[in-house]
């Protein structure tokens, strides 16, 4: 005191040890690097897998999950989603993943998950989602909730992505991208995907994309969703 220094780190559930030490190390020497002036710096990557903070504040005192950064995945392959109808089935069945997998991921005690949906019309889709895990249960999936507006408003077209924060963070891929098998296989399917809030978190997202048109997404599902969604077998 009075010159202190509050610190949160968190490695991907899915890292081991040495790759989340090898992060942390890197990532505490390029938050002074890039950020020489900052009293209140947060690091996040697109491969390494792993998230720091430290600040002049006590950010720790709360569960704010603020700094959230939108990474759309900048895809050079084409999901087939060319008719509306798939658009929509695909806007469902990712809701389907996320809520389930925020679900699960706030239920656990490492407050991580990992999950697969395997629906025949559509490729395969690989989500990972964690808090960190001194949240409560509560507020971990209370962390998730704008998460799948966030998703719809700003890369809902099935190339994937990632939205990171200080308190929670999501990704999903048409490609897996996480170690280990799924520790969720999603069955149960939503009653239908929520309207976009206008109350969303400030983001910062990137790659810059332009203004896209608005569509509700609040639309009951199209029957192709129910009906190609197929019961998996446990893991
Ligand atoms: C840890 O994970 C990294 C990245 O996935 C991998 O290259 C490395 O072999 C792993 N090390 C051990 C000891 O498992
Ligand atoms: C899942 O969706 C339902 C219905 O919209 C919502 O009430 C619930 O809070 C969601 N769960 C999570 C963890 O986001
Ligand atoms: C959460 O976990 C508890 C105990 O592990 C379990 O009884 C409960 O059914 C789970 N709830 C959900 C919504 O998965
Ligand atoms: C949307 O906003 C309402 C009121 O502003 C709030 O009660 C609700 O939880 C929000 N839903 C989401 C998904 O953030």
């Amino acid at each position: 005191v009075p010159n202190v220094i509050f610190a949160l780190a968190l490695c991907r559930g899915d890292s081991n040890a040495s790759a989340c030490e090898g992060c942390l190390v890197t990532a505490f020497q390029d938050g002074q690097d890039n950020c020489p002036d900052s009293k209140d710096t947060t690091v996040y990557y697109n491969g390494n897998p792993c998230m720091l903070r430290f600040s002049n504040k006590n950010f720790l005192a709360t569960t704010d999950n603020d700094k959230i950064l939108v990474i759309a995945t900048f895809a050079s392959m084409e999901m087939p989603l060319n008719t509306s109808i798939r658009h929509d089935s695909f806007r469902f069945l990712l809701f389907t993943l996320l809520n389930n997998t925020a679900q699960s991921a706030a239920n656990s005690s490492r407050r991580f998950t990992t999950s697969r949906l395997d629906v025949s019309s559509l490729p395969t889709v690989y989500c990972l989602m964690q808090c960190t895990p001194d949240l409560t249960a509560d507020d971990c999936a209370a962390c998730f909730h704008p998460y799948s507006s966030l998703t719809f408003k700003h890369m809902d077209d099935g190339k994937g992505g990632q939205i990171l924060g200080t308190r929670c963070s999501m990704r999903y891929e048409i490609y897996p991208f996480f170690q280990g098998k799924p520790m969720l296989r999603i069955i149960n399917l939503a009653s239908a995907v929520p309207a976009i809030n206008n109350t969303l978190p400030p983001v910062t997202v990137y790659p810059h994309r332009q203004s896209q048109p608005q569509s509700p997404v609040a639309a009951p599902p199209p029957p192709e969703a129910q009906a190609s969604t197929q019961e998996l077998h446990g893991m």
